[in-house]
């Protein structure tokens, strides 16, 4: 007699939907996931019920805000459930050194998907290895965060009319900063845009990013400033100080580029100002009141896309 306690869809042989970094996404699957999040934000209603029955783990290794809250409204928005470690690698057993490998294959036997934040490079897909359920990252260090990305690109199109032809400056920590990384990949995939990738020499984006920004235009400079009146986008970024060897190498960098109101006379009428959050200094808040300010918009977003990614991962 079958056990069907024991089923899982690992036996079943359907292929899991994994979002384990940008390298995942498509064109064809970035489209779908665009589209079905507008589809949510115009018409919350269209979400009821699609994930009732599923139940969603969020295990946190690290801090977060919205990625974790998005998610977790994400998901009840949908009807579905969330189990959530909001501490994992204190209140978890990482803290008494399970390996990130077994406490996947665990929670895959609670959950019917898996949304991981880690501090190490790599570790979503060492989980979507270990895991019989979908493995979504909500970030793997100083690696990616493709959900983010998404989101980003949701905002860019809602708020500028399209994802070609424009000018983003990236700026500040892009040695550190996951989401800028992830960005310029997704950017890098429609025509005609043109990358300006704004650090001091010691927080450039690394070769594994630059050297796959095929069929894009890419600057580097280090001039805060003199880079912003010629974009579409300014994507400003925190100095990631959790990244740092010491508090004093953070302390060099701290304060590098401020988005002040004076410094936004200097951005065009049309462009706007993005941040994946948290700031830490780098954008005064008298910005805020500023209609080109969108970065507290696009945190808003990320709950539409949040919902299209779970929808398009865990729905029968
Ligand atoms: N943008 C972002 O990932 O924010 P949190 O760290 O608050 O989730």
């Amino acid at each position: 007699m079958r056990d069907t306690l024991t089923a899982s869809p690992a036996q079943t042989k359907v292929p899991l939907r994994h979002l384990t970094g940008p390298r995942a996404l498509d064109g064809a699957l970035i489209e779908h996931l665009l589209e079905r999040a507008a589809g949510f934000e115009l018409v919350p209603e269209s979400a009821d019920g699609r994930l009732q029955g599923r139940l969603l783990a969020t295990v946190f290794y690290e801090p977060s805000t919205r990625t974790r809250f998005s998610f977790e409204a994400a998901m009840h928005r949908l009807g579905g459930r969330v189990l959530s470690a909001e501490n994992a690698a204190r209140a978890s057993s990482a803290a008494k050194g399970e390996s990130i490998e077994d406490a996947i294959h665990v929670i895959s036997g609670y959950a019917d998907g898996i949304v991981l934040r880690h501090p190490e490079v790599g570790a979503a897909d060492r989980a979507a290895q270990a895991a019989q359920v979908p493995i979504i990252s909500a970030g793997d260090g100083p690696g990616h965060h493709p959900t983010q990305a998404l989101l980003d690109l949701y905002t860019i199109r809602k708020e500028l009319g399209r994802l070609d032809h424009l000018r983003v400056g990236l700026a500040g920590d892009l040695r550190n900063g996951r989401t800028a990384r992830s960005l310029a990949l997704l950017l890098s995939r429609f025509s005609g845009n043109q990358l300006v990738l704004i650090s001091p020499p010691g927080l450039r984006m690394n070769e594994d990013i630059t050297g796959s920004l095929e069929g894009v235009r890419v600057e580097e400079t280090g001039d805060f400033a003199g880079s912003i009146p010629s974009l579409d986008v300014l994507y400003q970024t925190r100095i990631q100080a959790e990244r740092f060897e010491s508090p004093e190498e953070y302390e060099g960098y701290r304060g590098v580029y401020v988005l002040t109101a004076e410094v936004m006379r200097r951005l065009p009428e049309h462009a706007i100002v993005m941040h994946p959050l948290p700031r830490v200094g780098e954008i005064d808040p008298l910005v805020d009141a500023d209609p080109r300010a969108a970065y507290f918009r696009q945190a808003r977003n990320g709950l539409w896309v949040r919902m299209a990614v779970l929808d398009w991962a865990l729905a029968r």
